[in-house]
């Protein structure tokens, strides 16, 4: 069935008395945006309804799109380094993303992450607002401006507010960070490592949060 334009949002696909079950299989049949032609498959939260800690990226990117799990590839092997030096298991948090596929433009052989626009980051937020309101985390991390300023507003700058616990619409004790692929961009190791270790601070409050 086509969609009407006002209606492209995927509010339209949530299944009545969701669980996460539910949302995922719904999920795979998503077309609320164009994303889902160029996506190999939609890439949903994982983890446990129960956790406590839920982490928000912008899209899954190439690994990802891959294996169908979120943060797997280079930015989830830093992410769970970050995770460790922190002293938060990702068993006990629940992973997804704002947008729930990969947006890529080719590069020769590759597929080049592309920044997914206002209406598709709109057209995905139901599934994402669904997963929030069923784990109801103890706190919510926003990875990165895409993650951050989808649930907070555009005016919402991560550089300036990162490590910072506050309540939010989606849960009273919400918290944003950098993405862990603006540590993989950095220039030089010595950048790269200042960066990473500027996380794991963002990640302890989090952990001090938590005990
Ligand atoms: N970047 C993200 O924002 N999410 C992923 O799942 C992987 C990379």
């Amino acid at each position: 069935m086509a969609l009407r334009k006002e209606q492209t949002t995927a509010r339209i696909c949530i299944p009545e008395r969701p669980t996460l079950r539910k949302l995922k299989e719904a999920a795979e049949h998503c077309k609320a945006c164009e994303l889902y032609k160029l996506g190999t498959q939609t890439v949903f939260g994982e983890g446990k309804l129960k956790a406590r800690v839920m982490l928000v990226g912008e899209q899954p990117g190439n690994d990802e799109d891959l294996a169908g799990a979120p943060f797997v590839g280079p930015a989830g092997k830093l992410l769970d380094k970050a995770l460790v030096a922190a002293g938060i298991n990702r068993e006990d948090a629940y992973v997804s993303n704002v947008v729930k596929h990969f947006k890529w433009e080719p590069k020769g052989k590759l597929r080049l992450h592309k920044k997914p626009s206002g209406r598709e980051v709109g057209a995905c937020l139901p599934w994402l607002e669904e997963e929030i309101a069923l784990i109801k985390p103890e706190i919510l991390v926003l990875l990165g401006a895409t993650a951050a300023q989808a649930l907070l507003g555009k005016d919402f700058k991560v550089t300036k507010e990162r490590g910072k616990i506050f309540a939010s619409a989606f849960a009273e004790s919400t918290i944003a960070t950098v993405h862990p692929s603006s540590i993989l961009r950095q220039r030089s190791s010595e950048d790269c490592e200042r960066e990473f270790d500027l996380f794991v601070d963002d990640l302890k409050v989090i952990a001090d949060y938590l005990a």
